[in-house]
């Protein structure tokens, strides 16, 4: 890891937990990462998820061999990195900690029990601390995930600590490649998709800094090719698609609907769409079907009537969809039904909740199995989708 040398990783791995934040499945576990500085004064940049504090701490003190930090930088008081703070605290008392104003209030939320009486600096936007031969200087970068989060650059090394920006559901030695861009862009639309509004302003107040390393709190750390994770950045948190393309997800129960979605994804091929791409929305986990709709241009939404409704792998997708703010995709619709379809109708009803969606009017509607009737239906579907 090519960091500067008075910067010392010290993130930990995790490849035992299930689900990350509750509910995301790691294909290659995640690592939770802090920094040490070590300068004329020490500084650690966050510290790690509780279910790390013990390797974690056991780094920090073969780093330190007997030294005391001077500073813990809080840059986000989420429990997956600030979770190990008692126990810092418990080994370094007099550790001074460093955050910002609403991460104050979060600390005292989440740590009733401590004592912070004189143990906490808290620092505004573009404050600087000094280390000694460098200084730090703080960004707050609310809702880049939470309201509390700053950003920390070290003004003399050239590095970027981005918190939770930039992270990715990967371990600290993933490969790049297999960490950008697939997990990382899962790791985005789904963790801070929803806050686009606010990574296009931390993006803008980065402008200008120089920084040639990217340290983020998730995933590997990021040394070369900056301006590609960059201009991914500024495309997923502009809600513009990477890929001209056709995302086709389906939910299925006798395998009619999905039937017709291989069909219009054979269409789609056949008729020069160069990424294409077919989901099963019942057998991959939703984070995976969000990344897709955010990396596509268009999309496909298949669904069987379901109870006089959407089956719930559809309405659970389109529900991650609105709280991720996806907009601006065009969307066509296909419905499956014995005795009433409905789905394309309520499908229509979530895409009209969402800013920009454009719902091509062409729906193909199947009673129970795709009959040859069908297929002009398709046909129509496909040129509307796929012309300008
Ligand atoms: C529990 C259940 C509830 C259903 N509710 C409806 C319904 O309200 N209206 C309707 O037209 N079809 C309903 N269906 C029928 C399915 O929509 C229909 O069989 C469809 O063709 C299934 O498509 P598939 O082969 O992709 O699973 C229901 C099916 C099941 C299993
Ligand atoms: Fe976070
Ligand atoms: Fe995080």
């Amino acid at each position: 890891m090519k960091l500067p040398d008075n910067i010392t990783f010290l993130g930990t791995d995790d490849d035992e937990l299930d689900l990350f934040e509750g509910q995301y499945p790691l294909s290659a576990g995640i690592s939770y990462n802090s920094y040490l500085i070590n300068c004329d004064k020490i500084a650690i940049i966050d510290a790690v998820d509780r279910r790390k504090s013990e390797v974690w701490l056991n780094m920090l003190q073969g780093e330190l061999k007997g030294r005391k930090p001077d500073y813990l930088i809080i840059q986000h008081m989420e429990p997956d990195h600030s979770g190990s703070l008692r126990e810092l605290l418990i080994l370094y008392p007099d550790v001074k900690i460093v955050c910002s104003v609403p991460a104050k209030a979060m600390l005292i939320d989440y740590f009733e029990d401590l004592d912070f009486t004189n143990k906490v600096l808290t620092v505004k936007d573009g404050e600087a601390l000094s280390l000694g031969r460098t200084s730090l200087r703080f960004l707050t970068a609310p809702m880049v995930h939470w309201p509390e989060v700053m950003l920390t650059v070290d003004e003399t090394d050239g590095v970027l600590f981005s918190a939770d920006a930039f992270g990715s559901f990967a371990m600290s030695g993933a490969e790049i490649e297999s960490a950008w861009p697939t997990e990382a862009r899962r790791y985005y639309t789904n963790i801070v998709g929803r806050f686009g509004t606010s990574v296009q302003a931390l993006m803008k107040k980065l402008q200008g800094l120089k920084f040639s390393v990217i340290a983020p709190l998730h995933g590997p750390v990021l040394t070369d090719d900056l301006p590609r994770y960059w201009g991914l950045y500024d495309k997923w948190s502009r809600y513009e698609p990477e890929s001209d393309g056709v995302f086709v997800a389906y939910a299925s129960v006798y395998g009619g609907t999905a039937h017709a979605a291989e069909m219009i994804a054979a269409e789609l091929r056949r008729r020069g769409a160069s990424d294409v791409v077919l989901m099963d929305l019942c057998r991959h986990d939703v984070s995976y079907a969000v990344a897709e709709a955010f990396r596509l241009s268009c999309m496909v939404a298949c669904s069987v009537t379901y109870d006089a409704g959407l089956f719930p792998a559809m309405l659970n997708f389109l529900h991650h969809l609105q709280a991720k703010k996806l907009k601006n995709r065009k969307v066509a619709l296909v419905e499956n039904g014995s005795w009433a379809p409905i789905a394309a109708k309520q499908m229509a009803a979530e895409f009209e909740k969402m800013e920009g969606m454009t719902v091509v009017p062409e729906i193909l509607t199947i009673k129970s199995r795709l009959h040859k009737s069908d297929f002009p239906a398709i046909e129509s579907l496909v040129d509307s989708l796929l012309s300008d």
